[in-house]
């Protein structure tokens, strides 16, 4: 390759070269980054490349590829959008996007895009300006516009270049989901030319380019691929258009009032439709009208706080863990519904994997689940046949202890029973190796009372991850009074390379997550108790924006666990003994929830039916409103009382120290519960609202229901203080 001749560059985050064919690849590869973004500098840069492109006379063709093996590009800098604070500076950074993108679709030569990993947001809509697009068909490559999930809306022609390329249909459903697609899927709805099997890759990428070099450049048709009838019926014909628009709009109506995005979207993509109009115009407008709204502020905080939550040195001072000692091999005790789920998910991330059942028959039940979810998830994600035989060779399933012996790390998910775990880990500590660390999925017994039963405190934690383990990106690490910051950084390691999000807290009973939760629970519980529908209760949760409702949640969980948790959490969240009878008789009529077909509702094959009828002496009174004059905060009375009791828990654990930040509480809520997203989390649903409005309506609450409802310390304080919780972590705050 020659450095091309008519570029005179000094390039940072880009090279460019030229091969006797003169062809010219533009290769990003951002310095300091594990992916590449689109920054100011990059976008900076960019446009000095398409500058000296447009002049580039003798150039057959331009290919843009990554020179990062993790992906071509991830999208815009969320910093960059974070700092967005009026609508001014988000139609300068709109109009720069959008000009620049426009340039790149009038090149004189055709231009390819060669795509591996990630390719998404600005990434895509980058892409989707050039005229061609291959990928690389493996399960990494990811091809999508996110930024719903950031409260906004795609503004680098991304609403308008996508219909053109899939039609509305798809394109709606694309960016109203902020869904990603494999290559595959791409290349069937037309949104890339190819996709490229892994093995034949750069042959294939150059036998592409030597196909469409020096040609005349293709313009896509509108609508892409060509599709069924019923496909072209709806995206070429404005009534069908209407239709889809009109359905979609019922769809998500109960979405839109805490998603604006949602309305903009719609709004934008219609407007492209238009003749005459200008979509990139509404399509500016509508995300200059996005960026200051307190859902986006919310959603890309949680962001942040993610990303904070991701990097090592949040959690332990050094932020390295032991490199010489990294964790290869897993074992698990117990393969029951948690144990065959986090045997999976390490080995699908490349972990070699032992698994370690009480006896033969038990061990071949959980190595049966384990095959049939892989089969599942191999299908889903498109495995390749190597990568399905990967995965199944590293995990074992058996009833030796022995087999342990060389693992770098045990999970412990064995029954909830302090007996039964203590005795496995005495026993494992004689088996496994010195430097093996132990870790228990324990979701209500003490990590420290537990630990007690080894000789290694210093190398024992929690690792409490979710259920669904593969669906739930959550996971507390729970510290322990002698857990050493070695074993909390190679375990906050772990989490990561498991593709979770880990939050560290203190060893208290329910630990963050559960002990915040269940006064939420419990009060919906009382509110049965005192005569209110169970559906109108949950109905009015999911308006806040849960994404169900208590005793929905409650039926799914299983009423069984709750009374555990209800029991276990006795001593710190002051009286349960209401809630914990009220689940014991619900208990001993069978309901347990939707394993058992009846809860709180009637389920039929997993499906809820209606309301139950409740055993007797589950109901004690009738429903009397609460005649109480309530500061405004925005909520229903019945809302009030089951979200503020989540609240004053969430002030607790941070006064309690459980953990050390409100960030974490709120980022721990949202990922472990999905408390309303679109709200940030808790506390800071406390700030927006006003230390002094919460804490008066606590108070309330208090005088109507009783002193659980006292408004914790600390929220007093704030609110004397007039001081927030929060301020948004920012990743370059470190
Ligand atoms: P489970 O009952 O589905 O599985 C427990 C497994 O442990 C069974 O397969 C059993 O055969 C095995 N086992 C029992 N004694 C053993 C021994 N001595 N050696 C090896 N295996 C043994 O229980 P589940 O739901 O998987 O829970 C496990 C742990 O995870 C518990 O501590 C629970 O509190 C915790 N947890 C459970 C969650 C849930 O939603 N199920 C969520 C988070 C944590």
């Amino acid at each position: 390759m020659n450095k091309m001749h008519t570029m005179n560059l000094t390039l940072k985050n880009f090279s460019v070269d030229s091969d006797d064919r003169n062809v010219v690849t533009v290769t990003l590869d951002v310095p300091g980054r594990s992916m590449n973004v689109l920054d100011r500098d990059v976008m900076r840069e960019l446009c000095d490349v398409i500058t000296a492109l447009e002049k580039a006379d003798a150039a057959r063709a331009v290919i843009f590829r990554s020179g990062k093996e993790s992906g071509f590009l991830a999208g815009a800098d969320v910093n960059v959008i974070a700092q967005l604070t009026a609508p001014e500076q988000a139609r300068e950074l709109i109009e720069a996007g959008q000009n620049l993108f426009a340039r790149v679709a009038r090149l004189p030569m055709p231009t390819v895009v060669v795509i591996h990993g990630p390719c998404l947001g600005g990434g895509l809509e980058f892409a989707m300006a050039c005229d061609h697009r291959i990928a690389r068909d493996n399960s990494s490559t990811q091809i999508g516009l996110p930024e719903i999930k950031l409260g906004l809306i795609p503004g680098w022609g991304g609403t308008q270049r996508l219909p053109h390329l899939v039609g509305m249909k798809a394109a709606v459903e694309m960016i109203l989901q902020g869904r990603f697609l494999d290559a595959k899927k791409a290349a069937r709805l037309g949104l890339i030319d190819q996709a490229v099997a892994p093995e034949t890759w750069e042959a294939d990428v150059s036998s592409f380019v030597d196909r469409v070099a020096g040609k005349p450049r293709k313009r896509a048709a509108r609508g892409g691929r060509p599709r069924r009838w019923t496909g072209r019926l709806i995206d070429e014909t404005s009534a069908g258009r209407a239709a889809l628009l009109w359905w979609t709009r019922r769809h998500v109506a109960d979405r839109t009032d805490h998603y604006p995005a949602i309305e903009a979207a719609l709004r934008s993509i219609a407007a492209g439709y238009r003749s005459g109009g200008d979509g990139y115009a509404v399509e500016r407008d509508e995300f200059m009208g996005l960026v200051a709204t307190p859902t986006s502020k919310n959603l890309i905080g949680l962001f942040l706080a993610r990303e904070k939550a991701r990097e090592l040195r949040t959690w332990t001072p050094t932020g390295l863990p032991a490199l010489e000692d990294p964790i290869r091999v897993v074992g698990v005790i117990g393969g029951g519904a948690m144990g065959a789920g986090i045997g999976q998910l390490a080995a699908c991330r490349g972990f070699d994997v032992q698994v370690l059942e009480v006896d033969q028959a038990a061990a071949e039940k959980s190595r049966a689940t384990i095959k049939a979810s892989l089969v599942k998830l191999a299908g889903r994600k498109r495995w390749s046949k190597v990568k399905r035989q990967d995965v199944a060779e590293r995990v074992h399933v058996g009833c030796d202890p022995g087999a342990l012996a060389d693992c770098d790390l045990i999970v412990e998910a064995v029954v909830e029973r302090a007996d039964v775990k203590r005795e496995v880990f005495a026993n494992m500590d004689a088996v496994a190796k010195p430097s093996a660390i132990f870790a228990t999925n324990t979701s209500s017994l003490s990590v420290d009372e537990l630990s007690t039963a080894t000789r290694r405190a210093g190398d024992f934690a929690g690792l409490h991850f979710f259920n669904p383990v593969h669906r739930m990106e959550l996971v507390e690490v729970v510290r322990g009074r002698d857990t050493s910051a070695e074993t909390l950084s190679r375990l906050v390691g772990f989490v990561r390379a498991l593709g979770k999000t880990p939050i560290v807290t203190g060893d208290a009973p329910g630990f963050l997550v559960n002990r915040v939760l269940f006064p939420y629970l419990g009060e919906a519980v009382k509110m049965v108790r005192q005569g209110y529908e169970a559906d109108r209760i949950d109905r009015e949760v999911r308006r806040f924006g849960m994404p169900m409702g208590p005793l929905e949640l409650l039926d799914r969980v299983g009423l069984d666990v709750g009374l555990h948790v209800a029991r276990s959490l006795r001593d710190v969240i002051g009286d349960t003994s209401e809630v914990v009878d009220c689940l014991a008789v619900m208990c001993e009529h069978g309901r347990l929830g939707v394993k058992a077909d009846g809860g709180f509702y009637e389920y039929h094959k997993g499906k809820r039916r209606e309301v139950a009828t409740l055993p007797a002496g589950v109901v004690r009174s009738q429903y009397a409103a609460i005649a109480c004059d309530f500061r405004d905060d925005g909520l229903t009375d019945i809302q009030r009382r089951v979200i503020y009791p989540m609240l004053g828990e969430a002030v607790r654990c941070l006064d309690a120290g459980i953990v050390d930040e409100a960030w974490a509480v709120d980022l721990a809520m949202v990922l472990g519960t999905g408390f309303a997203p679109h709200t940030g989390g808790p506390l800071h649903w406390i700030d927006r609202v006003g230390q002094a409005v919460v804490r008066d309506n606590f108070e309330r609450l208090a005088i109507a229901e009783g002193n659980r409802f006292d408004p914790p310390k600390r929220l007093k304080r704030m609110a004397d203080l007039e001081r927030n919780f929060l301020d948004r972590p920012s990743l370059s705050s470190g």
